[in-house]
């Protein structure tokens, strides 16, 4: 900002753009920068995962990623308790044995992902 004694001899412009009638005093306000959200949390626990055990809430680990299968239990076409068994633990064994190198369980799979396990 600038100031003087007397009238001001020079018009500073500030903007990107020039408003008939618009006069800007003193400095514009500095956007204050959003901050970036702090992650509730670093990841999922496996004790998070051994909580959801169950056909109401239902999670599985596989390959060191956190799964909520809990609407595919009665989607999946290799019927539910082939789902149900994986509740709660990894079923990355079970997964595997049965749909490894499998495009579409693959695929299906990887809409229910909530995030990584925590290390
Ligand atoms: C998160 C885990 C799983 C996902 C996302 C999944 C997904 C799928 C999908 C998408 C299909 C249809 C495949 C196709 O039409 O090409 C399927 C079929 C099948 N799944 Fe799974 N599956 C999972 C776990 C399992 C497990 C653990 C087993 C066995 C214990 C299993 C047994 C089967 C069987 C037998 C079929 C064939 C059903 C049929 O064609 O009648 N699935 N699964």
């Amino acid at each position: 900002m600038l100031s003087s004694r007397s009238k001001a001899s020079v018009t500073i412009a500030v903007g990107d753009r020039e408003v008939q009638g618009e006069v800007i005093r003193g400095a514009r306000p500095t956007p204050t920068p959003t901050p970036t959200p702090t992650p509730t949390k670093a990841g999922y626990t496996m004790a998070d995962v051994k909580l959801a055990n169950s056909s109401s809430k239902c999670w599985s680990v596989i390959d060191g990623n956190v799964y909520d299968l809990t609407k595919w239990i009665t989607s999946h076409p290799g019927g539910a308790s082939a789902i149900l068994f994986l509740c709660g633990k990894d079923g990355a064994n079970a997964f595997k044995a049965q749909h490894e190198n499998q495009g579409r369980p693959a695929m299906n799979l990887s809409q229910y992902l909530l995030g990584p396990l925590a290390p």
